[in-house]
């Protein structure tokens, strides 16, 4: 008991010695750190009080994907030589932050997205409870993140606690089904390390295209019975229409919502919902002129039937619409055609002419 007491006081008085870096008496690069630190007592002290313990249990490395890859010094680099140099970090959570520097070095690819990303610039600006590397991948025990991969989806909703919970209550939350890969995970939609903020004009005005990677996919869409022409028939649809003409004119995202409709303002983002199966065909209807009515202040019933939802117009569905549709497929192609017709015999006009005004 005694002894436990002298080394957590050793601890202590260690650790409080952030500014003069303490003696570790080891002459040798080649020396062991796991002597020392697979059964230290004492814990590493910061300066607001909180403390993180020194012990390393090196099984944990070994069963990482480093492990018989990397030695402790890969990673830790300064501790060679005969100090461990001052630790200057104020907290815990600084001290973790300065370290997950360290990864950028064999990473250098994915920590340059990760400087892109929201998080980081939140780091940077002081936001200390945004992820560093460490927080999603670990330190000692980094793992495959893409085997299973709904571990990291774990990750983020440990910190966005109320997305997970709308989220596994969706229907695409049944991607935490292990051996499910069809439906979408928090990366599926959001990636993982270039992570954008959600209102930015960048990402709001391609939310269709993360949506049409599955619901455009025909053999996924198949084994569900959904309909895979949701991205074309939006895209060919006035709200898709003034969505391309809107990222053509470089507008701003925050004022976005007011010009287009895209798919999350009908179906929500996390809380998307299954619009086939609960709701008799009356309650579709009702949820679908709510949706409409948040934008279309003036909404009636004639709007949802001025609206062709997904469907592809057809003679039953909508017979004007698919009507007109045809005559212009019809009548475009007889217009260009009389166009060419008409160039052809001006040409040949004036070759006749020409030949015509040599023979005399
Ligand atoms: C003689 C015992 C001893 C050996 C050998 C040793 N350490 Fe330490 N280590 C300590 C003590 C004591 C502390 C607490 C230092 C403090 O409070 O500033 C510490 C702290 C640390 C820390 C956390 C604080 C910091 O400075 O970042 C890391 C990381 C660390 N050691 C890594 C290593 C590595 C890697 C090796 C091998 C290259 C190693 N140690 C070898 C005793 C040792
Ligand atoms: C892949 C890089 C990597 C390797 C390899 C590695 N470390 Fe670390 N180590 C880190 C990072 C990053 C942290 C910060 C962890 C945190 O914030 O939770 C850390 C933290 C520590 C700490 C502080 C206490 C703690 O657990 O957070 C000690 C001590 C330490 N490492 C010693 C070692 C020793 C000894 C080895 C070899 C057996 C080793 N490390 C191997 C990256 C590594
Ligand atoms: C000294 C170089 C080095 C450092 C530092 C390092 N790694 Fe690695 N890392 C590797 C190597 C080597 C591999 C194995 C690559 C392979 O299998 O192709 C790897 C693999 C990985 C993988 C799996 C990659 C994959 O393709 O499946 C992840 C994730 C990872 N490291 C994260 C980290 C994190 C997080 C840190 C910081 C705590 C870190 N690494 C620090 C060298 C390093
Ligand atoms: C917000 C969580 C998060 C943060 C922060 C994060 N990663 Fe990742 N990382 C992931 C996820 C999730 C994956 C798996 C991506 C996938 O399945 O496509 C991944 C994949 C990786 C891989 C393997 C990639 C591959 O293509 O095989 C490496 C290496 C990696 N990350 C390194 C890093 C480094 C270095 C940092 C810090 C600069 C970092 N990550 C920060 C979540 C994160
Ligand atoms: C360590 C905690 C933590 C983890 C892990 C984490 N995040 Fe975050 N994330 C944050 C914080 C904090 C913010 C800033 C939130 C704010 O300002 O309200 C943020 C912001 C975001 C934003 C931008 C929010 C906006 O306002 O548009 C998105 C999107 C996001 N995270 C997605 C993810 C995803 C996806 C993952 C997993 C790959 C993840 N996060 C993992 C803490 C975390
Ligand atoms: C199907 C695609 C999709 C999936 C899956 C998804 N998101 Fe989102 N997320 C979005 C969209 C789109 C937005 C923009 C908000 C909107 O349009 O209503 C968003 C917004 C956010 C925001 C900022 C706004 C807010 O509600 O706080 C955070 C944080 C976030 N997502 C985190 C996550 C996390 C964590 C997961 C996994 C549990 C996740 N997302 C899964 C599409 C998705
Ligand atoms: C990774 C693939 C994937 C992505 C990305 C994805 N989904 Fe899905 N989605 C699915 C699958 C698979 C189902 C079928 C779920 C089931 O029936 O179990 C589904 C179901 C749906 C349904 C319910 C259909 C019904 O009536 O039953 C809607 C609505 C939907 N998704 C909208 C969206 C929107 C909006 C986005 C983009 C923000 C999106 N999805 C992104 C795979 C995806
Ligand atoms: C203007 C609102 C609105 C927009 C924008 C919208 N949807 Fe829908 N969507 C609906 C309504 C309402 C229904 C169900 C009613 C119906 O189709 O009869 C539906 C149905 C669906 C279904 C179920 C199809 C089936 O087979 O039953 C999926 C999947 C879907 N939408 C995905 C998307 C995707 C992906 C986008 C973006 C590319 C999108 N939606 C854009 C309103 C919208
Ligand atoms: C996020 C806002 C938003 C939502 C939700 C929305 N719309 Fe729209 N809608 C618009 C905008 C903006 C336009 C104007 C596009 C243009 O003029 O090019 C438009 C245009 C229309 C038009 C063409 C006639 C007109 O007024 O310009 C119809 C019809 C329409 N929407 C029906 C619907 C229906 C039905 C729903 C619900 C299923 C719906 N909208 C949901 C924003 C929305």
């Amino acid at each position: 008991m005694k002894w436990l007491n002298i080394l957590g006081l050793l601890g202590v008085i260690s650790g409080s010695a952030f500014a003069e870096g303490i003696s570790v008496k080891a002459a040798d690069p080649a020396r062991n750190c796991q002597n020392c630190h697979a059964q230290i007592k004492s814990r590493l002290h910061f300066s607001d009080g909180s403390s993180q313990t020194l012990q390393v249990d090196e099984t944990q490395l070994n069963d990482s994907i480093h492990g018989g890859r990397l030695g402790c010094s890969d990673c830790h680099q300064e501790k060679w030589g005969n100090t461990h140099p001052s630790v200057e970090s104020r907290s815990v959570r600084d001290f973790s932050i300065k370290q997950s520097e360290t990864c950028k070095r064999c990473h250098f690819a994915h920590y340059t997205r990760q400087v892109d990303g929201i998080h980081f610039k939140l780091l940077n600006q002081g936001r200390t409870d945004a992820p560093t590397c460490v927080d999603c991948h670990g330190a000692h025990d980094v793992k495959d993140p893409k085997n299973p991969r709904v571990v990291m989806n774990r990750k983020c909703g440990a910190c966005h606690k109320e997305v997970m919970k709308t989220y596994e209550n969706s229907i695409h939350g049944k991607g935490l089904v292990e051996a499910n890969q069809d439906h979408p995970l928090c990366i599926d939609c959001h990636g993982a390390h270039k992570i954008e903020k959600s209102d930015e004009m960048n990402f709001r005005v391609s939310v269709h295209l993360v949506c049409g990677k599955c619901h455009g996919d025909a053999e996924r869409m198949k084994k569900y019975n959904l309909n895979p022409n949701v991205l074309s028939t939006y895209l060919d649809d006035f709200h898709g229409m003034s969505n391309q003409f809107y990222q053509t004119q470089g507008k701003d995202g925050a004022q976005a919502k007011k010009y287009f409709a895209t798919c999350t303002d009908c179906h929500g983002a996390h809380d998307v919902q299954s619009l086939r199966n609960k709701d008799s065909a009356g309650q579709v209807r009702k949820k679908v002129i709510k949706t409409c009515v948040s934008c279309h202040k003036t909404g009636k019933d004639w709007l949802a039937d001025a609206w062709l939802s997904h469907q592809k117009p057809t003679r039953e569905t909508a017979h004007w619409v698919w009507g007109v549709k045809k005559f212009y497929s019809f009548l475009i192609p007889l217009i260009m055609a009389g166009l060419l017709l008409h160039i052809l015999l001006h040409l040949w006009k004036l070759r006749s002419n020409r030949s015509k005004g040599k023979q005399k």
